[in-house]
């Protein structure tokens, strides 16, 4: 893993300030906490000072969102160096790759990944590709070892890669087109390839009476969220009215 430690002076910007947009959103943010818990907000706020900073979070951002919440510097910067989501040098224009590099993405192909970043992007992590558009690092778990191996850009993660669809996947970022985050295998979340193999006799889901209006096993997302009527009569009783 990477040292987490700011850049060097001469990347690092001599202000920052949220623009107007964000300003007024970050104000929001502070009207969830309790007065006097201000600091809660350390992280969406340098998430935000990232985002607007060409994806990464440098010295004067954490400086100016320590003083928006009343903190110490060192305690922001306790918070910017600790988690592996704040960026603290400059990274690549149209994706920061941050490549799982744990046990279980190790035992499942991650060297072929840390392959292709080195000749794809650049040798050295967080060294900046030549068009200046991607940069890459090894990270530790990022909780998706079910589907492993993985990589995390900006926001989302992306599952069961082997190196050809990681290769797509640079190449989608290149073109402007990433592909859909998750599994980039057939699966649906951590579900077996192919569709699920257990509980998939559709007779175990018909109801008497009120489930009549369920057509089967909920195998997918749209319908697993949606009640049925039969389950809203049982977990919903009509309220009681209360006795004088
Ligand atoms: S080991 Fe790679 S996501 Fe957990």
């Amino acid at each position: 893993m990477s040292v987490r430690r700011i850049g060097p002076k001469e990347v690092q910007p001599k202000e920052f300030a949220f623009n107007a947009e964000n300003l007024e959103w970050a104000k929001k943010q502070l009207l969830k906490f309790p007065e006097g818990r201000q600091a809660s907000a350390v992280i969406p706020l340098m998430w935000r000072a990232q985002e607007q900073h060409d994806g990464w979070l440098p010295e004067a951002a954490i400086r100016y969102v320590a003083d928006m919440l009343g903190m110490d510097y060192i305690r922001a910067m306790e918070v910017a160096t600790f988690y592996t989501m704040f960026l603290l040098q400059p990274v690549g224009k149209k994706a920061h790759i941050q490549v799982c590099g744990t046990t279980p993405c190790r035992l499942r192909g991650a060297d072929a990944l840390f392959d292709v970043c080195k000749h794809r992007i650049a040798h050295e992590p967080f060294e900046i590709s030549a068009d200046g558009n991607f940069s890459w690092e090894e990270v530790e778990c990022l909780g998706a070892c079910v589907n492993a191996p993985m990589a995390l850009i900006w926001k989302d993660t992306y599952e069961d890669l082997t190196a050809e669809s990681f290769e797509k996947l640079i190449d989608g970022f290149a073109a402007g087109k990433p592909p859909k985050p998750g599994p980039q295998v057939d699966r649906q979340f951590s579900a077996p390839q192919g569709g699920p193999t257990t509980l998939t006799d559709n007779s175990i889901y018909e109801t008497a009476g009120a489930g009549a209006d369920n057509d089967g096993a909920a195998l997918t997302d749209n319908k697993a969220k949606k009640p049925t009527k039969g389950a809203s009569e049982r977990e919903s009783p009509a309220p009681k009215n209360p006795k004088p």
